[in-house]
């Protein structure tokens, strides 16, 4: 048994309990279906950051910090990854629904820069196995880093926005947008501590 396999479904049944949790929350709360629907839109995309960060994160993580926890992360790196997609496609969903109901413009940028970043969500997802990984060799390692730093950008174009804003609560997205400038630089200095290690030998 690989370690941490048997928390492998963990991630997905926390994204499913958070999600109903956020519906509960946030439809009833509201006396305008739509408003209900724009809450939980942006509910849903908070949980997907952190399950994304997480799985961005991992190895660096566990480079800086082995301890038993990173190691179960990173064990559960693709669970964790996978879990992200079915939390965004739950945005997708609540977007779709919204757009619907309230009969706004999504706008092409958001349309088109968007929808890229599902295009790449997509393919993430349907290439996360062994497979995948063998067959495609280098294009595997090039679609999943571009993939992620795209994803990385819209969550901080998105969370840099409303911090500067000073969109209410202000704490809430500066903090997001803390922790996904933090999980950038961990990941970018494990990536030249491993190339300056490998110089050395
Ligand atoms: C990979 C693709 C996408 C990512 C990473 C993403 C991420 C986000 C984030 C981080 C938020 C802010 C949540 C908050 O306030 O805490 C958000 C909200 C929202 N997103 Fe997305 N999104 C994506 C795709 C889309 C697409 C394709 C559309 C529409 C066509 C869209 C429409 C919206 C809307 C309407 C909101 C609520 C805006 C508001 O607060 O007034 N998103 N999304």
């Amino acid at each position: 048994m690989r370690p941490g396999r048997s928390l492998s479904r963990l991630p997905f049944m926390a994204v499913l309990l958070l999600a109903a949790v956020s519906a509960w929350l946030s439809l009833p709360a509201n006396g305008d279906l739509a408003d209900g629907l724009l809450d939980l839109t942006r509910l849903t995309a908070r949980i997907s950051v952190f399950f994304f960060l997480a799985a961005f994160a991992a190895s660096a993580l566990f480079r800086f910090w082995p301890t038993r926890a990173s190691c179960l992360l990173l064990a559960n790196r693709r669970s964790v990854g996978l879990a992200f997609t079915l939390s965004h496609f739950i945005h997708l969903g609540v977007l779709i629904a919204y757009f619907t109901v309230s009969g706004e413009d999504p706008g092409l940028v958001r349309i088109v820069g968007g929808g890229l970043g599902y295009l790449f969500i997509g393919l993430m997802a349907l290439t996360s196995n062994d497979l995948s990984v063998r067959r495609l060799g280098k294009r595997w390692t090039w679609l999943h880093t571009a993939g992620g730093w795209y994803i990385w950008l819209i969550f901080l174009n998105s969370y840099l926005g409303r911090t500067l804003e000073g969109r209410e609560p202000v704490i809430l997205f500066g903090g997001i947008t803390a922790l996904i400038v933090l999980a950038a630089f961990l990941k970018l200095a494990a990536k030249f501590s491993a190339a300056s290690n490998r110089q050395k030998i």
